[in-house]
């Protein structure tokens, strides 16, 4: 399978922009990806996600294949040259409103570009395909909880705040 070949049926291929190579997912990333989001929990929440959450990798990679293949899902990478640089991932919500009503909406999270290629539009390139992709599915909304620095990022992209609200328990 070539770099820009896709796994999974019926998901975009690849687009180059800046030298950047934004495409699919594909069944050799998973080691990669799932380095990333270690990264990025260590970053933004300061603690190392395997002792704290044995088996998140398996149930990780679950949850996203079985998503994928169902097209209920889609899994982005940012490639340079031989590196993955930078990920984000969006997937269907099953709630009331999509289950009644037909009010599909998307939750879109793992946007992770890193630290040495920040900057560059290469998280808003991504935050856009996952938002295109909500688009083509047929959701009316797509959510996200940010971290404080993917506030300005999602800011740039046209995110707000709504009147959704939250209890801690
Ligand atoms: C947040 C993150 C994904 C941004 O990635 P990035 O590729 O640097 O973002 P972009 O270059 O696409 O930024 C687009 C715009 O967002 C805003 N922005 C992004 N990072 C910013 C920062 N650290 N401070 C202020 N504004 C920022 C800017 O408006 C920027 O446009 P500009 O550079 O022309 O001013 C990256 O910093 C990261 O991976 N952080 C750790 C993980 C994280 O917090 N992810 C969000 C999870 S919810």
């Amino acid at each position: 399978m070539s770099g820009t070949e896709s796994a999974f049926s019926g998901l975009p291929r690849g687009k180059i922009v800046d030298g950047v190579l934004y495409r699919d997912i594909a069944e050799q990333d998973w080691p990669t990806v799932l380095g990333l989001r270690a990264d990025m929990v260590d970053e933004i929440d300061g603690f190392d996600i395997d002792p704290k959450h044995p088996g998140w990798r398996q149930r990780f990679v679950r949850f996203y294949r079985e998503r994928l293949q169902d097209d209920r899902a889609a899994f982005f990478i940012a490639q340079a040259g031989p590196d993955t640089i930078g990920m984000a991932t969006v997937y269907l919500l099953a709630n009331h409103r999509s289950e009644i009503f037909g009010q599909q909406s998307a939750y879109i999270s793992n946007v992770y570009v890193k630290p040495a290629l920040r900057r560059k539009g290469i998280a808003l390139q991504l935050t856009f395909m996952t938002v295109d992709w909500a688009r083509s599915r047929g959701c009316i909304v797509a959510r996200l909880r940010s971290s404080p620095m993917g506030r300005p990022l999602y800011v740039k992209a046209g995110f707000g705040p709504t009147e959704e609200m939250e209890l801690g328990l």
